[in-house]
């Protein structure tokens, strides 16, 4: 199964007078294109799908993303509004209509995808509180033996320097860890927020951090190599959590 992966789009009104809102757009649009050429199964979105959860924002969203070809996925960010995000994206079935967590299962392919919520309005750090632990915790035990991939916007671990603590309260991000260390069907764990690109070994199983689509905002990218493009990520699940990944980008 091929997973295509888009984070931190950070999308604008394109009429907006802000040089970004052109620049982010047109990062969309072409990775877009290419994710088409991959021919993945599904594309996920992890978070941050706009910059200031405002409608237009959505409305141009939606138009962006409706050239892909392949079934999409997002979960909030920081950065967006879930009431908002709910009426752009209403009409697809896993995105609850009402609650307080936009979190959903797909169990449409081969590998189980889950989707999780790690946001709260008006916070910009993770929150991962209990009642988030007690569904995932029970999702994962109701298909014990099914490779599944789970993806957040919070990665629920330090990066660096620049990224300490990303989690309001640190026992919530040591929860997650442990649920997920617990259930060894888990191949990975996909994550944005910080914009800078990470792989690492988590919780008995694999992370992965892509950096931002919108490259204005990305940190981390050899600017010299990628010539400006913007970048995504391709995941590929053989075997029961076998996580192969790459960053492609795009034209190359
Ligand atoms: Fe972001």
């Amino acid at each position: 199964m091929l997973i295509a992966q888009i984070s931190d789009t950070h999308i604008l009104v394109p009429e907006a007078e802000h040089s970004a809102a052109e620049l982010r757009g047109d990062c969309l649009r072409r990775t877009v294109a290419d994710i088409n050429k991959q021919h993945p199964d599904a594309v996920v979105i992890t978070g941050d799908t706009v910059q200031h959860g405002q409608p237009e924002e959505y409305a141009h969203l939606r138009e962006l993303l409706a050239p892909l070809d392949a079934p999409v996925y997002l979960v909030p960010g920081n950065r967006d509004d879930k009431n908002e995000l709910r009426a752009a994206f209403g009409d697809c079935p896993y995105i609850a209509g009402t609650g307080e967590f936009l979190h959903y299962v797909i169990d449409e392919y081969d590998i189980r995808l889950v989707g999780i919520d790690s946001t709260l309005v008006g916070e910009r750090k993770g929150r991962f509180c209990t009642a988030r632990q007690d569904w995932l915790d029970g999702v994962l035990g109701q298909q014990p033996n099914r490779p599944t991939l789970l993806f957040i916007h919070h990665p629920p671990f330090d990066v660096g320097d620049h990224y300490v603590g990303g989690y309001r309260r640190p026992e919530e991000a040591a929860a997650l860890e442990d649920i997920v260390s617990r259930h060894p069907q888990v191949a990975g764990l996909l994550c944005g927020h910080v914009h800078w690109p990470v792989e690492r070994e988590w919780a008995g199983t694999q992370a992965r951090i892509m950096p931002s689509v919108a490259v204005d905002v990305r940190k981390g990218v050899d600017e010299v190599e990628a010539g400006g493009r913007p970048v995504y990520m391709l995941h590929q699940l053989s075997g029961a959590t076998d996580l192969v990944s790459h960053t492609r980008t795009v034209g190359a």
